[in-house]
């Protein structure tokens, strides 16, 4: 059986489910409204660009899935080696955790390691916004891990959200996790707006373990953006696709180009999509216009240093008990913190 899904926006659930005739607990092919406000008011602006959480839908989210596995992308194999390595040393490290509440879960692969090393665990809550990517994946998790509920909540995590039963008066108990140096989507700012908020989520004696991706080294990172196989082009691209698909788009792909480009300044890699000449492209009747060699830019990747990534964890109200750093090239480096309140 499938376990039910928490909408973190009960209004929104029952507006949609209304609109389109389906139960929010049955996930159905539905258009976030603001998905279309988003793309409407991007593609207006000078320079274009599309908050890259709409690269996740159902198709998006499995071709990050193999970009997981290309020779080129480092992260999410340094960052396994890394926890698997840390998974057993956990349990002594922070006894008597009951949840798990994992943000961004999208296949959530690499939880099981911490699912199976954790014997103290109860609750496993997975947070993403791909409803229908997440109903998979916990019911894949549901099967193999039989004592644990699993209480999955689809929500924009960037946005305050509940955890399912409310707030527990055990915060103690709560390990966020947030691998996969998704914080790196976010800016400065940004990363300490989320990461305070999801302290307020998690509870003043909370936990929480974050996976940050740190070099700067271009060699390594474009071909990590940019792999040989295009699996990242067709990740970025499907953004179009998506538009067409949800929001009547007529954009041809094939006169877009994918880049991925390092911004030393800034620190981060940034994901754009290059007009490959003069054109209109029209979504829900509106025209857009494009110069040749314009760009959409679709992502940021901040590669946080410690100092700077340590700088905003205490902006945040968080202190840091542990880290685990890669020996390599790359630097990247799991953090377990805590709850500074
Ligand atoms: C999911 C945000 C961690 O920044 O490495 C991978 C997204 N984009 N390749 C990353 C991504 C292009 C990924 N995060």
């Amino acid at each position: 059986m499938k376990p039910d899904i928490q909408w973190a926006n009960a209004e929104r659930a029952a507006e949609l489910s209304t609109r389109y005739n389906v139960t929010p607990l049955t996930p159905a092919f539905r258009v976030d409204p603001q998905f279309e406000a988003d793309v409407l008011d991007g593609l207006d602006d000078d320079p274009k660009h599309l908050p890259s959480i709409w690269l996740y839908d159902r198709r998006g989210s499995e071709l990050f899935e193999e970009i997981t596995e290309v020779a080129e992308y480092y992260p999410t194999r340094t960052e396994t080696r890394l926890l698997a390595g840390l998974a057993p040393q956990l349990e002594s490290e922070i006894g008597g955790v009951h949840t798990l509440v994992e943000i961004g879960s999208g296949s959530s692969r690499k939880t099981r390691l911490l699912l199976a090393a954790m014997h103290s665990l109860r609750r496993y809550v997975p947070v993403d916004i791909s409803a229908d990517f997440l109903h998979d994946a916990a019911a894949g998790l549901a099967r193999d891990f039989p004592h644990l509920a699993v209480q999955p909540v689809v929500a924009d995590f960037t946005a305050p959200f509940a955890l399912p039963g409310g707030a527990s008066d055990d915060s103690a108990g709560n390990l966020g996790f947030f691998p996969g140096s998704t914080i790196g989507n976010f800016t400065p700012d940004a990363a300490i707006d989320l990461m305070t908020q999801l302290g307020r989520t998690l509870g003043s004696r909370s936990r929480l373990l974050i996976g940050v991706d740190t070099t700067q080294d271009p060699a390594l990172l474009i071909p990590a953006y940019d792999d040989a196989a295009g699996v990242t082009a067709a990740f970025n691209l499907n953004l179009l696709d998506r538009i067409n698909r949800e929001l009547d788009g007529d954009f041809d792909s094939r006169d877009f180009r994918h880049l991925a480009r390092h911004d030393p300044h800034h620190g981060r890699i940034e994901m754009h999509l290059v007009s490959q000449r003069a054109q209109e492209v029209h979504v829900r009747g509106r025209t857009f216009m494009f110069a040749a060699g314009e760009t959409i830019h679709t992502e940021n990747c901040y590669k946080y240093s410690p100092t700077q990534f340590l700088h905003m964890a205490h902006a945040a109200k968080w202190r840091c008990e542990r880290s685990w750093q890669d020996g390599g090239r790359t630097g990247f480096t799991v953090y377990l913190l805590r709850r500074d309140s």
